[in-house]
Order: C-alpha cells, then sequence, then structure tokens
C-alpha cells in the first residue's frame, strides 16, 4: 500500500502519543478531516460513527456552533491573559463559578490547567501544600488502584495502576502506592463481583495500616475507571473507599476527568454515588475537546488553608486561558439548554444498555459492563476464558473490525469499549451496535 503525502511527512516527522509507529507507519496513519455530530470523515471520504467520542471528551458532539462562535468571539476580545499575578480575565471567573454551582456541595473552587494530567498534577501538588500547612507534612504518599488511569506526567503515571504505562519508565516513584481496583473480571471473580469489591476494600484497609495512616495524604479514584477497560464500581464498593479514607484521615480525589458532565447521566459521579469528594479533577468533557483545559476542584476546608497559606506558588502560562474557559461555558451551555444529562440518564443511557445486554450472548462475549453512556465488552477466545493470555489483545482485532465496518470503538487488552457523544440518537446507537456484532461475529475467523 502506497502512503499519501501527508502520511508520508506525519511518517517523517511525527511522533504519537499511546501508538506503536512501526505498525501506523506500514499500515499509514488514519487521517481525520471533518466532524460533525457523532459523524467524522476521514482522508479517503469515508465518514465513520465516532462512538469513542474522540477520546471520551466529545459530550455535545462535533462541530456545534455556540462554542465556535464564543471561542470566535473571545479570540477577537481578549485573545489571551494569563490569571498569575493579581489578574485574570471574565470567562475564567464565570467558569470558575459556574463550576461551582455545578459540583457537589463542598467544592467552590477551581484551579485551571490544560489536561486531564496536569488537573492530577495539580491535585497532588495542593494536597502536599495543603498538609504541610496544616502541620503533617509526611502526609507524602498517594493512594490508587489497579488499573487507574490517571494520566502521562512522572507523578501522574506513578498514580497510573497500568503496567504497559508504568514498566517501560521504571515508575512508580516512591511514594505511589497501589492497591488493588474492584475488576472482578480480570480476577476470575466475575460471578461475585460485590464481595470482590468488599475484599477490595479491606486489602486497602490493610494496605493503609501497613503504610501507616499518618504518612498517606490522599486516595485517588475514577469513579468509573475508564482507559483501564471500563470498570464500573461494584455495588457499595466506592460508598466503602470514601468512608476509608474519611476514617483515616486521608483526602480523597475523584478523578472525572471521563465521567464528569453527563458521561454517568449526572453532572459529576460523585453526585450519583454522593462521594463528596475533597477534590475533584476535570478536563475532557469541560470543553467537549474544543480546546484543552482542565481543572482541580478543591473543598472549602482545603482552599481555606491554601488562601491563608501565603503565596501559592502553582500554576500554567495557561491557566484559565480566556479561550478555553469560553468554549467550556459554551460546551456547558450546550449540555443545559439540550438536558443532555438528563437524555443520558432517561433515553439513551439506558437504551445503550440494553443494545449491549443484547450482545451478552455472542459467543465471542465474556462480560458486558456499563453505566450512562459508557461501557466495555470482554471478549473471550474460541477456547474460552481460560485461554486468554496477557498477549491475546482481542480487544484491538475487535477494534479494527469494527471500524471496517465503519464505527470507531477502542480496543484494550481483550475488550472493546464505547462512549459515544452525549448527543447520539437511537438510530445511531443501533448503528454503532449492528457494526460490533458484524465484527464480532468475525473475530474468531
Ligand atoms: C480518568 C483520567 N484521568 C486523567 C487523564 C489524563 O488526561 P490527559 O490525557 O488530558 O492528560 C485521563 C485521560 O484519558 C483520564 O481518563
Amino acid at each position: 500500500m502506497s502512503l499519501s503525502p501527508l502520511q508520508q511527512l506525519d511518517a517523517a516527522h511525527h511522533l504519537h502519543p499511546f501508538t506503536n509507529h512501526r505498525d501506523m507507519h506500514a499500515a499509514g496513519t488514519h487521517i481525520i478531516t471533518e466532524g460533525s455530530g457523532v459523524w467524522l470523515k476521514d482522508a479517503e471520504g469515508r465518514r465513520l460513527l465516532d462512538a469513542l467520542a474522540g477520546l471520551w471528551a466529545v459530550n455535545i458532539g462535533y462541530g456545534r456552533r455556540e462554542v465556535v462562535d464564543a471561542v470566535a468571539a473571545q479570540m477577537s476580545q481578549l485573545s489571551y491573559y494569563p490569571s498569575f499575578f493579581n489578574s485574570t480575565t471574565e470567562p475564567a471567573i464565570r467558569l470558575a463559578a459556574k463550576l461551582a454551582e455545578l459540583a457537589p456541595a463542598r467544592l467552590k473552587h477551581a484551579m485551571f490547567c490544560n489536561s486531564g494530567s496536569e488537573a492530577n498534577e495539580t491535585a497532588l501538588k495542593l494536597i502536599r501544600g495543603y498538609w504541610k500547612l496544616r502541620g503533617q507534612p509526611a502526609r507524602t504518599k498517594i493512594i490508587t488502584r489497579e488499573f487507574a488511569y490517571h494520566g502521562v506526567t512522572l507523578a501522574t503515571t506513578s498514580m497510573t495502576g497500568l503496567p504497559s504505562c508504568t514498566v517501560p519508565f521504571d515508575l512508580p516513584l516512591p511514594g505511589f502506592v497501589h492497591v488493588p481496583g474492584p475488576n472482578a473480571w480480570a480476577a476470575n471473580r466475575e460471578s461475585d463481583p460485590v464481595a470482590y469489591g468488599q475484599w477490595c476494600v479491606e486489602e486497602t484497609e490493610r494496605v493503609i495500616q501497613r503504610e501507616g495512616p499518618e504518612t498517606i495524604g490522599a486516595i485517588f479514584a475514577e469513579p468509573v475507571q475508564g482507559a483501564g477497560g471500563v470498570i464500573p464500581p461494584p455495588a457499595g464498593y466506592l460508598r466503602a473507599l470514601r468512608e476509608l479514607a474519611r476514617k483515616y484521615g486521608i483526602l480523597f480525589v475523584a478523578d472525572e476527568v471521563i465521567t464528569g458532565f453527563g458521561r454517568l447521566g449526572a453532572w459529576f459521579a460523585s453526585g450519583l454515588w454522593d462521594l463528596d469528594p475533597d477534590l475533584m479533577c476535570l478536563a475532557k468533557g469541560l470543553t467537549s475537546g474544543y480546546i484543552p483545559l482542565g481543572a482541580t476542584m478543591v473543598s472549602d476546608e482545603i482552599a481555606g488553608v491554601l488562601i491563608n497559606g501565603g503565596y501559592l506558588a502553582h500554576g500554567f502560562t495557561y491557566s484559565g486561558h480566556p479561550v478555553a474557559c469560553a468554549a467550556a461555558l459554551a460546551s456547558i451551555g450546550v449540555i443545559e439548554n439540550e438536558k443532555l444529562v438528563e437524555r443520558v440518564r432517561d433515553d439513551v443511557g439506558p437504551y445503550f444498555r440494553s443494545k449491549l445486554a443484547e450482545l451478552a450472548t455472542h459467543r465471542a462475549v465474556g462480560q458486558i459492563r456499563s453505566e450512562g453512556l459508557i461501557g466495555a465488552i470482554e471478549l473471550i477466545p474460541r477456547e474460552g476464558k481460560a485461554a486468554l493470555s496477557p498477549t491475546t489483545m482481542l480487544g484491538i482485532k475487535a477494534s479494527n473490525l469494527v471500524r471496517k465496518e465503519g464505527v470507531i470503538v477502542r480496543g484494550i487488552r481483550d475488550l472493546i469499549a464505547a462512549a459515544p457523544p452525549l448527543t447520539i440518537t437511537r438510530e445511531e446507537i443501533d448503528i454503532l451496535f449492528a457494526a460490533i456484532r458484524t465484527g464480532l461475529d468475525r473475530l474468531w475467523d
């Protein structure tokens, strides 16, 4: 196959994130050129249904005029000014206030950044600063879970519980402690996920006691683990984990980079499961991916300590970038005006779940999981689950087969994951699942 001039340039000069470059260069990079609603067009003119919303981000769908116009207006009026040194801009103020209105009750302050990794990195630094100001500087350790994904900086990779992310870089750094994540399928405990979840909490408590509670600053948790394979929490698990943190005076951080802004049929998963987090990290759906933006929200108590603690020496050149904040306000406006949260909760979420359930009896399907508009299908080879090995990678094969049918899903290990824009219609959900079924029919060929 010959590469187009653009593909040749890409192969010559562009290092991609999370990519096997040799495979990509052999096949030719897939170049996307246009987007509208849930639909993309590629450089070959092919239409594709994007059932991953970019990277679990484009909650309002592609090409919304509301965001385009808000961004253009803000760029014309004031293209950039920082929020350092006693200054800021109107969109940053309005967005911080809007987030305080939408977020769980105790979270009334936002610190902005550019990505999910930076939102978690910011949380880590604010937590360290907070404990030092509180006179407990020994609380530097951080607990996260296996299968967690929290980002790619040195510290957030250290929090990530996926060997594929940590091993190539000899991470985690010291002080990052991993506990079991509630992935009953991976633990061969799928017949009793609730009991497995309970065991995970008990094991987490043993780890806290072993490490010394007075040395632990925070527990970070994605309410539904996303990039680790779409792992919704078993009943009772998350609340128990949250209470465990409270019991030992450890801060609880909800990483809502994927779960925020309606994906689960609630503004935030923290509200859905009454998690009352001390901090909450946001990105992706915050602007629906139109412009990079992240935010770390903190409780009144933490904000009070930091505000009274003197000079806060943290922040990025683009923290609270006015154009990004204008995009976020416009995207949130679309979610509100079109009642997309309620739409996921009452309409397309349950429909998505019912279509996913129809696949449960497919011969190549071992388990289905979903919550709101995010779901995963665990795949098994012809020989059964016991034949799965760490290198089977059925998910990549399946996602390629589904893409041939015109639908983008994500392959992870031996599963495929989907998280379409919240604007997806029932008809588009039908197209999505018809493509998955056809792809899976060929998985064992
Ligand atoms: C839960 C979660 N946290 C953090 C991140 C990192 O975000 P970013 O890629 O914007 O740095 C991701 C990205 O997928 C994520 O899913």
